[in-house]
């Protein structure tokens, strides 16, 4: 036997989890991300298989759940619409639980499974989604911004959102910021009168939990009441 050969059996065998097949299908693990849009109702997960098997047969997806690390927990599974889907919803957080939840994704291709766990704090994977309807009011020189929650933030009296608002003047090179503000308005007092303004709102938890959403669509001028 070669000494290279033996020195790598030896690396091989120091490396190895154990058995040949989880070093082999290693390769093609899905890539698992979750987020809390819709906090407290449930939590969203998607992945990517790293590598989709040359192979005309579908990769099939078994997503499981349980909260904590304990493998003696019954494991429930995250919903997912179909075998093939890549993405699942854990339904009815459990909220400021003490132990995180551990998703595991376990890929089902003709070489093999691969199995992919995370672990996360539902009230850390917070993000709302954007802010919408974001629309402007001029009055002289005071320009109001209007917006909406995002539609899909279940219980905005309950889980309050806070808001941010960038602007920028149209030409100008740097936008500024306001807030945290708790209001679904705000008015620029010194805005130009004849200026277009770019204004986009982003929306996070109230409380600092999780991230803060991407940036609304800009706010559209209001058009004003149509005349009879
Ligand atoms: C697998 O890959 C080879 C070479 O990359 C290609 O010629 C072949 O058509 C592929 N087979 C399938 C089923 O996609
Ligand atoms: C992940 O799920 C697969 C498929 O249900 C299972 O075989 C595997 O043991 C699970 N892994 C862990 C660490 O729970």
């Amino acid at each position: 036997m070669s000494k290279l050969l033996l020195l790598s059996l030896v690396l091989w065998a120091s490396c190895s989890p154990g058995n040949t097949e989880a070093a082999l299908v290693a390769l093609s693990q899905p890539r698992v991300r979750c987020h809390a849009s819709r906090y407290p109702v449930a939590v969203d997960c998607s992945w990517t298989p790293l590598q989709t098997p040359n192979s005309t047969r579908a990769v099939t997806f078994i997503a499981t759940y349980r909260l904590g690390m304990a493998t003696q927990q019954q494991s429930q599974s995250c919903l997912q619409r179909t075998p093939q889907a890549s993405q699942c919803t854990i339904p009815h957080v459990h909220l400021f639980s003490t132990v995180p939840y551990m998703l595991n994704v376990t890929a089902v291709h003709p070489g093999g499974t691969s199995s992919s766990l995370l672990a996360f704090v539902a009230e850390r994977i917070i993000k709302p989604d954007p802010p919408e309807g974001v629309r402007l009011r001029t009055e002289g020189r005071r320009l109001q911004v209007l917006w909406h929650p995002p539609a899909s933030w279940p219980f905005p009296e309950i889980f309050s959102l806070k808001y941010r608002l960038r602007y920028r003047r149209r030409g100008a090179s740097h936008f500024r910021q306001v807030g945290p503000i708790e209001a679904t308005t705000f008015t620029l007092r010194n805005a130009k009168p004849q200026a277009k303004y770019c204004i986009q709102v982003s929306a996070q938890d109230l409380t600092d939990y999780g991230k803060p959403s991407d940036w609304s669509f800009p706010g559209q001028v209001e058009r004003a009441p149509q005349q009879p």
